[in-house]
């Protein structure tokens, strides 16, 4: 038996000091969840931007398990051989006994292995096991529910792996299996009953009542005959766990309430932050992506183009379509209000607000390729073009005929595409209601794009990351969202953006940021405020970064993409490190210990005030509307370069250094510890 082993989450102020200290050789992670390899939402984000971290820490022995679905397969994994004996032995054995389950490389960074089961496979099993979760603990599945269905089969699939996978070991193993969400609870609630060699963790990221509370009455009815039996697996698996953990303050009081138990450790979602080795680069990138999103504009309003293009700000909401949840119906109301306002003040710009989105076909560019055509043959005979001859007849039709098709009776369309059902779709009614239908008049254009963005898209053929570079706001008001990675997305590309104090991330960016608004992270009063007063702030926040000039949103940028370490795994990473050796402690406690850290009476570290000239427009030199483009543009990359010295000096990075006082500071903070 190894030696006992300790851990002090204090000593771990660099990830390179865990390595050495612990040794992990002969425990295996198994991480299991819906969206591994399989993109729903925010989840994916967490199991698919951790990866290379957690590859990092466990090598061979870290096994990602999830559905199998072949179109995901044929483009995202790469289908091997088991390397690991015992696992191969397993995956064997379920395979003659009626299963179907693969193993893999999924091809993202950190290349994980990862082991995906056909649960539709296992189809005829469904009646047996439901009725053992009947007798289990009274959990009674609907057959229509198709969602819950999965999850039984997964659960028991995923139990009988790990099962599979402890009788296989020649030696009593040490085995992590850390299951996300309620979807995959099941399988941890099994392995406890079957008393598997396992030290389990479940992270809720998100409590289904919660979700289906916030979101009205509406959802709330039609999806009544869903909820209990989901509920009763969610709360079976975070009372069944060793460690219980979520991804926020606000979801662990949430979870203390709705499931009955007080989460062990808060995990924060992180991403996998890439630094640019230039300075500038991202906002080369950004400068790149909006050109981009302007010629779809251009095109979107073509014959009705009477603003300009370098003065339209791009503002845009994105995710899963959750409208109220979401905070669509605010933003869309604020939009409105913002409209009345910028129509009052006359300000010289306006502001689109784009909800992703379309591209006609390119006249100047079809015709500027016949030019070059013709101007090249010329050439290779040996000849100075006949300029006379360079524009034919056909030539001068097909531009009349632009000119002509852009004289457009109609206004520019909200929709990018058909609604089969238009006429309920709540984005569309809520247009209809507050009246913004594009017109010239209106200083707020509209542009709805409702699917995800895919840079193989017709319309618009950009990912969502080169989207949300190419915009300067991102607003995310949302009412319920336990951690919300769209904004900490724009964050880490140096976009500010809007979101809630009813999110993770905008509480957690609260506490670590001593001014956040500078910092372009705008946090919402949505807690404390009634939904009008809200509204009332969140078209101030809008108001005042329309109000910004050039040279003000350059500078909040550069102080935006300053906050990333604060959002990187690097850095967020241990909380899943501690959750992982609270976990091992507990099952096998005499091989691990867990020896939380006392809190201290350190104030902790924040982000503070930058030190120099808040981007406030009234304190600019270049907030006059009167200022013109061409001495901001000469202006600002000084400026630039000025302003993020001074801050450079001011803002430690938190997690750098062993040891150092930084790291202690925040450490101190670091949010999190409940237990
Ligand atoms: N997302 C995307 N394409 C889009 C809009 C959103 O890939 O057009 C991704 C986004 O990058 C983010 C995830 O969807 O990682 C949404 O996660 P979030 O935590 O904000 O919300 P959830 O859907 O989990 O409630
Ligand atoms: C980046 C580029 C600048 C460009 C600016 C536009 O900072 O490096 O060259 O002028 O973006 O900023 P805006 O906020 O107007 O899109
Ligand atoms: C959930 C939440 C979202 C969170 C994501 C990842 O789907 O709705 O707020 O960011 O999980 O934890």
């Amino acid at each position: 038996m190894p030696l006992a082993r300790s851990l002090s989450v204090t000593s771990l102020s660099g990830l390179e000091e865990w390595d050495e200290e612990f040794e992990l050789e002969d425990a295996v992670l198994f991480e299991i969840a819906w969206e591994v390899a399989n993109k729903v939402g925010g989840i994916y984000t967490v199991i698919q931007t951790k990866a290379r971290l957690t590859a990092e820490e466990w090598g061979e022995n870290y096994f990602l398990v999830g559905p199998y679905v072949e179109s995901n397969v044929r483009t995202q994994v790469e289908l091997i051989e088991p390397t690991n004996p015992v696992l191969k032995r397993t995956i064997d054995k379920m395979n003659s006994s009626g299963c179907k389950v693969y193993f893999g490389r999924w091809l993202i960074e950190g290349s994980p292995y990862v082991v995906l089961i056909d649960v539709g496979f296992t189809a005829w099993s469904l009646d047996r096991w439901k009725s053992e979760l009947w007798d289990l603990g009274a959990i009674g599945v609907p057959w229509f529910d198709r969602e819950a269905n999965d999850a039984v089969l997964f659960g028991f699939l995923t139990a009988w792996l790990l099962g599979e996978f402890a009788a296989q070991s020649e030696e009593p193993p040490h085995i992590v299996a850390h299951f996300h969400e309620w979807l995959a609870g099941l399988g941890l609630v099994l392995c406890r009953k079957r008393q598997l060699p396992v030290a389990t963790i479940f992270t809720t990221h998100a409590t289904l009542l919660g979700r289906y509370l916030c979101a009205g009455s509406v959802d709330f009815y039609n999806n009544l005959s869903k909820i209990y039996h989901r509920y009763c697996l969610e709360r079976a698996a975070a009372h069944c766990a060793h460690v219980f953990t979520t991804v926020s303050q606000i979801t662990a009081i949430e979870a203390e309430h709705l499931l009955k138990r007080k989460p062990d450790i808060v995990t924060p979602n992180g991403l996998n932050v890439k630094k640019f080795s230039a300075m500038h680069e991202f906002q080369n990138l950004h400068a790149q992506s909006k050109s981009r999103i302007q010629e779809f504009v251009r095109g979107h309003f073509y014959g009705h183009l009477d603003f300009n293009l370098d003065k339209c700000l791009f503002l845009f909401i994105a995710g899963r379509y959750e409208f109220s949840n979401k905070g669509a119906d605010i933003f869309l109301e604020a939009l409105a209000r913002l409209n009345y306002l910028l129509r009052c003040k006359k300000w010289n710009f306006r502001s689109c607000f784009v909800l992703l989105a379309g591209q006609p076909q390119d006249t100047a560019h079809t015709v500027k390729e016949r030019f070059g055509k013709k101007l090249y043959e010329s050439l290779l005979v040996g000849q100075l073009p006949d300029v006379a001859k360079m524009l034919d007849k056909e030539d001068f039709t097909i531009m009349k005929r632009a000119i002509f098709a852009t004289q457009r009776q109609s206004q520019p369309p909200i929709c990018t595409h058909n609604m089969l059902d238009d006429s309920s779709d709540p984005i569309l009614n809520s247009v209809r209601r507050i009246g913004l239908f594009n017109s010239s008049a209106d200083r707020v254009k509209i542009i709805f794009h409702p699917e995800f963005l895919s840079s193989t898209s017709p319309l618009l053929p950009m990912d969502y990351e080169e989207f949300v570079r190419g915009c300067h706001l991102g607003v995310f008001p949302s009412y319920y969202e336990p951690w919300g990675y769209t904004p900490a997305e724009c964050t880490v590309m140096g976009i500010p953006s809007i979101s809630t104090n009813l999110s993770g991330f905008g509480c957690f960016m609260e506490e670590h940021i001593a001014d956040p608004s500078a910092y372009g992270i705008y946090i919402l009063d949505r807690r404390y405020k009634g939904v009008d007063e809200s509204c009332n702030q969140l078209t101030s926040f809008l108001f005042q970064f329309c109000k910004q000039s050039r040279r003000q949103r350059i500078i909040q940028r550069n102080r935006t993409e300053r906050l990333s370490d604060l959002l990187d795994w690097r850095y967020l990473g241990r909380y899943y490190i501690a959750a992982r050796h609270m976990a091992l402690a507990k099952a096998f406690p005499d091989t691990f210990i867990y020896e939380p850290h006392e809190p201290s009476s350190a104030t902790g570290f924040r982000y503070p005030r930058p030190a120099s000239v808040p981007p406030s427009p009234s304190l600019s030199r270049h907030s006059s509307p009167h200022h013109s483009e061409a001495e901001e543009d000469e202006d600002e990359r000084y400026d630039e370069d000025l302003e993020a010295e001074k801050d450079r000096v001011n803002i430690r990075q938190p997690y750098t250094a062993t040891k150092n006082k930084t790291s202690a500071n925040l450490e101190a903070t670091c949010p999190i510890h409940n237990q």
